[in-house]
């Protein structure tokens, strides 16, 4: 049984901040914020949109595109750390707003930006062990609502936004999930954090950052894991028709393909027009291709996030 992907959705929120639209006390620019992330606006949500609101109409999308029901949906995970509430899940709020009344499967997965692979590597086990036959899998987060809009270093990086693939168990097809690894290491939980907390008993607080470190771990990490891959599948880069990364920051990537001399035309990018929006950065980039996505031959996914996370797949679509 392989569980191949069958829909796509993506879904930002209605207002676009441009880097020169910032708030002036900030003291940054849009020359800094483009030459040294690669960003130039990110979407952010407005007091009627959420991170369940955002994900629940990536899901409709990714249903139509499927030519499915919401009532054939048996799982859904939701890769989020800026879920509506502590609980219940995102998912369980995703699973009301489409009126799935089949008593399915729903849950989050907390991986931050790392959110959608690790989703997909569950309900892939799911569906490979005859557990069920479709999933939603979804990654979404709204970081606006926990950055501290006063540290210029972080606050500029992220955008809110949600994407969401629908999965399908299909026997006798090579297409479908062919490869998915992910790790974590919770050594290095401090350099990306949010202050407060249930152990804190203070209310959850703002994101901070050693962005130093983090850069230093996504190169090596996307470096390692895409090389794991290739050995494990015995590929070459030349085999892989598309590299889909988590959009952090365009440096990041353009070492990934400067020490794996990677054809850039092979890489897709979106941060310049979503910036880093955590779990939903690969699931928007995947929707925003979903035309030219079936039939592209082997693509790779590649993730890091806090925790630190981080991992990969081979897909083919
Ligand atoms: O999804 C995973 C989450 N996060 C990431 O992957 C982020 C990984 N890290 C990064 O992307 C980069 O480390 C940053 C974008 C966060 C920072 O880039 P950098 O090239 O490492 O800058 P830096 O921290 O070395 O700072 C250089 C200078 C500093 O000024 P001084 O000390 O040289 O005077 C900063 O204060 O740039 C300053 N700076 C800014 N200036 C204008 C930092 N942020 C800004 C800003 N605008 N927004």
């Amino acid at each position: 049984m392989n569980s191949v992907i069958v829909g796509f959705g993506g879904a930002l929120p209605k207002k676009c901040v441009k880097n020169t639209e910032l708030p002036t006390n900030l003291n940054t620019s849009d020359e800094w914020i483009s030459k040294r992330t690669g960003i130039k606006q990110r979407y952010l949500v407005e007091n009627d949109e959420t991170t369940s609101s955002l994900a629940t109409i990536a899901a409709n999308q990714a249903l139509n595109f499927a030519n499915m029901s919401p009532d054939d949906i048996e799982l859904i995970i939701v890769g989020t750390t800026t879920g509506d509430y502590t609980f219940p899940a995102t998912a369980c709020l995703v699973q009301k707003n489409l009126k799935i009344t089949n008593n399915s499967i729903a849950f989050d997965v907390s991986a931050a930006c790392s959110g959608f692979l690790y989703a997909l590597d569950i309900a892939d086990s799911y569906i490979r062990s005859d557990k069920i036959k479709n999933a939603l899998v979804i990654g979404a987060d709204c970081f606006s609502k926990i950055l501290d809009w006063n540290d210029r270093a972080s606050c500029v990086l992220f955008g809110d936004g949600a994407g969401a693939v629908v999965i399908k168990g299909e026997e006798n097809t090579n297409k479908g999930i062919k490869y998915c690894k992910i790790h974590s290491n919770g050594s290095f939980f401090d350099d990306l954090i949010t202050t407060g907390g249930v152990a804190t008993n203070r209310k959850a607080g703002v994101v901070t950052m050693n962005g130093k470190n983090v850069f230093k771990f996504a190169v090596e990490k996307f470096r390692d894991s895409l090389e794991q891959l290739l050995s494990d599948n015995n590929l070459t880069i030349n085999d892989i028709d598309l590299i889909i990364p988590h959009q952090a920051n365009i440096r990041i990537i353009n070492a990934l393909i400067d020490t794996m001399s990677i054809n850039s035309d092979k890489v897709l990018i979106t941060i310049d027009k979503h910036s880093n929006t955590s779990a939903a950065t690969i699931p928007l980039a995947m929707n925003e291709i979903k035309d030219s996505l079936i039939g592209r031959g082997n693509v790779v996914l590649l993730s890091m996030g806090a925790g630190f996370t981080w991992g990969a797949a081979l897909i083919e679509l």
